[in-house]
């Protein structure tokens, strides 16, 4: 806390030491979920694809199982021979605010390892909640300088002994943590300005999201069953965040496929907590693309992403059923009994369902001006793209959906999404998880590991064709 300028490292040579004092992006990755790791290599490719995007450090999300030191050693093992940062994030639904001395001792176990973020001298350090902590005993249980920026509420938290915070509300909200509603519709930016009010001049962590949906039903004991409006969020949120210049940015998440936030590929190997239901035929990765231009504009502290767009292209994405088929008969949140002591659990489709609009969402990176045309089921529609990044949207249209970019008469490129719009209920669920893709189309396509399908048909009532995707075979998918 004493040097005025950002350490990222003693060892760092080249991105993420040039990445300056002033902006750093992060994103959020779930500990919890990879237990079945084996070695440090299976994190490589997670280190590599995020530091190609420009990520600069993981915000490794832990409990407190079992598992997590030896996931913790593989992940920094792998960061520090892949030249990522990591810093841990202490999740606070599991770790109790009593344990600031545990919480400090963690820190000063991994503090010293190559891949630990530093900022402004302090080992970096941040959470998911944890309000009343005692950072004190934290920091002296550490026994070095650190760079606490949790994710206290402004309000609820002491702002007076740390470094920085994160908000975590990367989604409009109605302040209870559900969609909004008429009489109480918070922005995210409101999130902004709330923070940045309390902060005073504290570094702080800006939250940027795709989506949010979530659909645990009874088969499990931690039932819920929400959605935040996200539609075109993603893409406005990044035309905040160049316009805010906050000091860091925190993507909320790499790999939490049950909120169905996750940028990071299917086959990043993981377990199933239930969430294999939404997201199987659900790849991101366009998301991540997308968001390659923003992160390197907000770098170079530009509100222009037109200089950063290195290949043209155009990133879709919609739901993969209109919002009113009814799926009652069959979903798993209809029959059986949960605990809701978590208020989030509702029966049939998600809370807030009302919030997603019906529409296949289109978004543009062009060097120079091109015609787009979107063809959903049997509706088209055409735009006239400038140059830069640009978003559309039309109304869904069960069946195909093609997407085409023409400049001066000439096609650039065109795909027929692998993934059909239907009017029925696949695996029987309301999914309102976001199906994104890409044209060009990629030749691969990243698909759930059998790890991550072990609990697909828990509590399904049809039958469930799996990873149905293949790539260069458009509407490959059928029952
Ligand atoms: C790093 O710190 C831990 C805990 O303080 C200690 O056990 C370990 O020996 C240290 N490792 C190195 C390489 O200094
Ligand atoms: C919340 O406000 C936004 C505009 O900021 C509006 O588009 C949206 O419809 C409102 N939501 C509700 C539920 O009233
Ligand atoms: C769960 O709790 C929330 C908050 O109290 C409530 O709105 C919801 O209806 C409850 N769900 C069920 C299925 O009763």
């Amino acid at each position: 806390m004493a040097s005025p300028v950002a350490q990222v490292s003693e060892t760092t040579s080249s991105a993420a030491a040039t990445s300056s004092s002033s902006s750093l992006v992060f994103c959020h990755f779930m500990i919890g979920i990879v237990s079945n790791r084996a070695s440090s290599s299976d994190y490589d490719d997670d280190m590599k694809r995020a530091k190609e995007l420009g990520i600069d450090a993981f915000a490794l999300n832990i409990g407190t199982n079992d598992f997590t030191d030896a996931q913790l050693g593989y992940a920094y093992a792998s960061a520090a021979e892949n030249d990522m940062k990591l810093f841990l994030s202490f999740d606070f639904s599991a770790w109790s605010t009593s344990d600031g001395a545990s919480v400090g001792a963690k820190v000063k176990q991994y503090a010293n390892q190559t891949a630990q973020l530093f900022v402004d001298g302090g080992v970096f350090v941040s959470s998911f909640i944890g309000d009343g902590v005692d950072v004190d005993a934290i920091v002296s249980a550490a026994g070095q300088d650190l760079f606490f920026a949790p994710n206290f509420a402004p309000g609820d938290g002491d702002f007076g002994n740390i470094q920085g915070a994160l908000n975590w509300m990367a989604w409009p909200n109605n302040g209870d943590n559900k969609a909004p509603t008429a009489g109480a519709n918070l922005t995210v930016s409101d999130g902004d300005t709330t923070y940045i009010d309390a902060l005073d001049g504290k570094a702080y962590i800006a939250p940027a999201s795709p989506w949010f949906f979530t659909h645990y039903g009874t088969e499990v004991s931690y039932s819920k069953n929400w959605v935040f409006p996200s539609d075109l969020l993603w893409q406005q949120r990044w035309e905040e965040i160049l316009t805010l210049k906050p000091r860091f940015v925190e993507i909320i998440t790499w790999n939490d496929y049950g909120e169905s936030h996750y940028i990071g590929p299917l086959s990043s190997p993981h377990t199933d907590d239930g969430a294999s239901k939404w997201a199987m035929d659900m790849p991101h990765d366009g998301w991540a693309e997308m968001a390659k231009p923003y992160i390197a504009a907000y770098k170079a502290g530009s509100t222009d992403v037109l200089p950063y767009i290195t290949d043209e292209q155009l990133v879709y994405w919609y739901r993969p059923t209109p919002r009113d088929v009814d799926c009652d008969s069959t979903d798993t949140t209809m029959t059986g009994t949960a605990n809701n002591a978590s208020g989030n659990f509702f029966r049939g489709k998600p809370n807030g369902w009302e919030s997603m609009q019906d529409e296949v969402f289109v978004v543009s990176l062009l060097k120079t001006a091109a015609e787009v045309q979107v063809q959903s089921g049997d509706q088209s529609q055409t735009f006239q793209a400038p140059a830069g990044v640009s978003a559309f949207s039309v109304p869904m249209g069960v069946g195909q959906q093609k997407f085409t970019a023409t400049r001066d008469g000439t096609t650039l490129f065109s795909a027929t999404s692998l993934k059909d719009i239907v009017d029925e209920c696949i695996c029987g669920i309301y999914n309102f998880n976001a199906y994104v893709g890409t044209v060009p189309a990629p030749t691969t396509i990243s698909q759930l590991q059998p790890d991550g399908l072990s609990m697909l048909t828990l509590g399904l009532q049809v039958a469930c064709p799996t990873n149905t995707l293949t790539a260069g075979t458009a509407s490959a998918t059928s029952d």
